[in-house]
């Protein structure tokens, strides 16, 4: 698989590529198939439907790896933490800012109530051709912490920011909690046949250098080496989004295998404080795919060109947006890659 053997340190070229939030809404047949399951976490939750909506990208564009359908918040909705869906407006939860409440959530049973997303993991590895990856993901413990504390998306990070300086131990708890039960649920992942990880920590950006290396580093480093510990060497990307600088940190102290850039750092400047040929991946901005439009292939080509010298996955710097004609990433694939 070509973008196992990329992650893992080898450059390729064309490099392999497969685009954040290739299944979802801007796809007629993802909007149909969405139309089938009683809420978003129900479908997240079939085994029948998610494993469709990962292969529907598959089917019509030759990308080289498939992402679990699947959400960062099923962790905290497993624990208990009252996530719903509401239309139009995102995601809600109920506030989990006590350590009282956090420590009375489902943390054991969580992983067994996402027993169906391992089960879809093998029914997805089952369909695949043998050359094309899957993705298995999980949030970042930062990033989910934020939904936790904010009661759904949380401006700024404020309430999360407060309470990593107001209650250091109780911010430190939870993503204790998080840590372990993210290990949990990726080992089951790995065992059910994902050939990669990713971990997303969307929420990154904009936090002093002592808060990132506490609150993202250190739980991000504390999940690989607990997946190194329980034997799975499939390689993991990290994705601290919005982190600028703080990025190249992360790739040297965490021990993820790839680092995830977003539209701030994909750039010399930045490749320039990571570790010689670190793998990397992404970087292409959603508006621009959304956009199409005149300035579209020197912007592929300056990617291509940046990503030449070391191992380098094609991706966005983000996830598709919804307004995406699907014949701009069929355009993308083809001047990736060659192939129709
Ligand atoms: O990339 C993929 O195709 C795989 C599936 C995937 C989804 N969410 C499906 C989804 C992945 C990897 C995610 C990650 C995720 N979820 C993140 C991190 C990545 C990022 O975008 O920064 C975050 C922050 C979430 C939380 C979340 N889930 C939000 C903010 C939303 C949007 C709410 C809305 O109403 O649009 C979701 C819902 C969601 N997750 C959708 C999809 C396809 C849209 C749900 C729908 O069909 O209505």
């Amino acid at each position: 698989m070509k973008l196992v053997r990329t992650l893992k340190g080898e450059p390729t070229s064309p490099p392999p590529i497969w685009l954040m939030r290739q299944a979802g809404r801007y796809l007629p047949e993802y909007r149909e198939l969405r139309a089938r399951a009683n809420g978003f976490i129900d479908f997240c939750l079939r085994p029948d439907l998610a494993a469709e909506a990962t292969l529907q990208p598959m089917r019509r564009f030759p990308l080289d790896a498939a992402i679990l359908f699947a959400d960062i918040l099923l962790i905290p909705y497993a624990a208990g933490a009252g996530v719903r869906f509401v239309e139009g407006e995102g995601p809600r939860l109920d506030k989990q800012d006590s350590l009282a409440r956090i420590e009375g959530l489902d943390w054991s049973g969580a992983v067994e109530k996402l027993a169906n997303v391992a089960e879809t993991v093998s029914r997805v590895r089952a369909e695949l051709p043998a050359d094309k990856a899957l993705i298995g993901f999980a949030g970042g413990p930062w990033t989910v912490a934020t939904y936790m504390l904010g009661g759904g998306a949380d401006p700024d990070r404020w309430s999360a920011r407060l309470l990593a300086w107001r209650e250091p131990e109780t911010l430190d708890v939870l993503l204790d909690r998080l840590v372990e039960t993210t290990t949990a649920y990726l080992v089951r992942q790995a065992q059910a046949g994902a050939n990669a990880l990713k971990l997303f920590d969307s929420w990154s950006e904009a936090l002093p250098e002592p808060l990132f290396a506490r609150a993202v580093i250190e739980p991000t480093r504390r999940i690989v080496a607990g997946l190194r510990a329980a034997g799975i060497t499939l390689p993991v990307i990290g994705f601290p989004r919005g982190a600028g600088n703080l990025a190249a940190r992360y790739a040297r102290e965490t021990g993820v295998d790839a680092l995830a850039l977003d539209m701030t750092n994909a750039n010399p400047g930045f490749l320039a404080l990571l570790p010689e040929a670190f793998p990397v991946q992404g970087g292409f901005d959603p508006a621009l795919l959304t956009a199409g439009g005149p300035l579209f292939d020197a912007e592929v080509d300056r990617l291509l060109a940046l990503g030449a010298k070391r191992p380098y996955v094609f991706n966005l710097g983000h996830g598709i947006s919804l307004e995406t004609p699907p014949e701009h990433v069929a355009r993308l694939v083809r001047r990736v890659t060659g192939r129709e």
